[in-house]
């Protein structure tokens, strides 16, 4: 098969950072001292670093350049009001609550509406966000599309299934559901795209029940992007009017910026309802800072500002959708199965399907992530019965994962098409030897959250084979 071509990058490069790739056996040692968590290995004996694209954008020039205009005042800082007008502008909501990433944004809410026992509906939780749902003695209800998990490449199989909320909300009644939300992109089934009839079906849906809905809009202009290439009637739409389309859909919004907001910290939350910016901002002075600064330094506001508005620019974003695809198919010729399409954010490999000779229980994409550090020093992450498995804290009930996938995500303006190349090297090197790979079990876990602190041990003397 031929090789597809690379995207050109519409950036030039100005300042470097050296990377260097550990001997094999040094990986060895540090997976080893890791505890097979990925989590735990320090970033200087990682090469290639996939582990997130959250908080790991390089900055512009013009980021760079409005860093060193941060006003560090305590209250009322201009820096704010330059951030909340940008803000105001892209989501279209009257109130701004700058938070120092989307978790917090996500406890700040959780923690004034919701009720303990209530619901949280959404096309699919992140983890954090189902985390500090259940942190809250929520429920995180999923209700991703029936189109999900079809192997073929489908669009916008980052819908939610309107016909679950509906009949989920007539089961339930709208008192014991505090919300409902849409993550867009829908990232934990594969960064997927979320169309805009999907998003204004649910609004029709959430009005005519006087629910709230909520976006989890961490990756906005990406999605706005797939709106705009493959929902017909947006072909020729800028994408800031996709996303005002978008966000007038909503109540509000929460977003982690670290990720379209081009910056390394940062989140918001920005909604029309005072009564509720009233109790967020009551308590986010308790916990988070004063409401014009919100846990982030002037600075912080100044480089969002910025970015919320590059992350927008049309040649950005086609140049970041073609390089995820790209990285997508080069991976498929190596051998690996992946989750078509390939999202905005990251290419999913299914370890489940790779690795059909480890069962479940014993982490196939733990397996793989390990294998991606060993082979090559690459860092990627586990999206299966590691990240969503085990018991649930607040019902007690046993968990499963819809698949066992494991991420790659591609971190904003940072990886050279090279560096990809280099990755499907290794991923090919591993699908050359994959039965040789082993399971693992758990010998410590946290209640939530489990797999970023747990600890791992080789449970198939098969992998130590491979390992060594
Ligand atoms: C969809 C989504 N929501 C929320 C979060 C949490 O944001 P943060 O890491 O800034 O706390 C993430 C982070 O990856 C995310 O992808």
């Amino acid at each position: 098969m031929e090789k597809p071509r690379q995207p050109t990058e519409p950036y030039r490069v100005k300042s470097v950072e050296p990377i260097k790739l550990l001997a094999r056996q040094e990986r060895q040692q540090k997976i080893e001292q890791a505890h097979y968590n990925i989590f735990n290995i320090d970033a200087a004996d990682i090469y290639i670093d996939l582990l997130t694209d959250s908080g790991t954008s390089a900055m512009s020039n013009r980021q760079w350049a409005a860093l060193m205009m941060g006003d560090e005042s305590y209250a009322g800082a201009q820096s704010f009001r330059r951030f909340e007008k940008v803000v105001k502008g892209i989501f279209g909501k009257k109130f701004v609550i700058p938070c120092h990433q989307g978790r917090s944004a996500e406890n700040l809410m959780f923690s004034t509406i919701l009720k303990p026992g209530q619901y949280v509906l959404n096309n699919t939780h992140f983890d954090t966000t189902r985390g500090n749902t259940q942190h809250k003695g929520g429920i995180a209800v999923d209700l991703p599309c029936p189109e999900v998990d079809a192997p073929v490449p489908l669009p916008f199989k980052g819908d939610m299934d309107t016909r679950r909320l509906e009949a989920f909300i007539e089961e339930h009644g709208r008192e014991k559901i505090a919300m409902v939300m849409m993550t867009v992109t829908n990232n934990s089934v594969g960064g997927q795209a979320v169309s805009m009839k999907n998003i204004k079906e649910v609004s029709r849906i959430c009005k005519k029940h006087r629910l709230p809905f909520f976006f989890d809009c961490a990756r906005f202009a990406e999605n706005c992007f797939f709106i705009r290439r493959d929902e017909p009637g947006y072909e020729d739409k800028p994408i800031k009017e996709i996303a005002a389309e978008m966000f007038a859909a909503c109540d509000g919004v929460m977003m982690s910026a670290k990720k379209d907001g081009l910056a390394n910290i940062g989140g918001f939350i920005a909604l029309d309802d005072e009564e509720l910016y009233q109790r967020i901002t009551d308590l986010m002075i308790l916990v988070e800072g004063f409401p014009t600064y919100g846990g982030l330094a002037g600075r912080d506001l100044d480089i969002l500002a910025v970015g919320l508005e590059e992350v927008m620019d049309p040649d950005y974003l086609q140049y970041r959708i073609d390089q995820v695809k790209y990285f997508g198919d080069i991976l498929m010729q190596a051998g690996m199965p992946i989750v078509e399409p390939t999202g905005g954010h990251a290419v999913f490999i299914d370890a489940g399907a790779l690795l059909g000779h480890i069962p479940a229980e014993q982490f196939p994409g733990q397996a793989l992530t390990v294998a991606f550090y060993l082979e090559g020093g690459v860092r990627v992450v586990e999206i299966g019965s590691l990240m969503f498995g085990g018991t649930d804290p607040v019902t007690g009930e046993k968990l499963s994962a819809p698949r066992e996938l494991v991420r790659l995500a591609v971190p904003r303006r940072v990886y050279t098409n090279s560096h990809l190349d280099y990755i499907a090297e290794v991923a090919a090197r591993i699908n050359a030897r994959k039965e040789l790979l082993g399971g693992f079990k758990i010998s410590y876990q946290s209640r939530f959250l489990r797999h970023f602190t747990c600890k791992l041990e080789v449970i198939a003397p098969r992998n130590v084979e491979v390992n060594s």
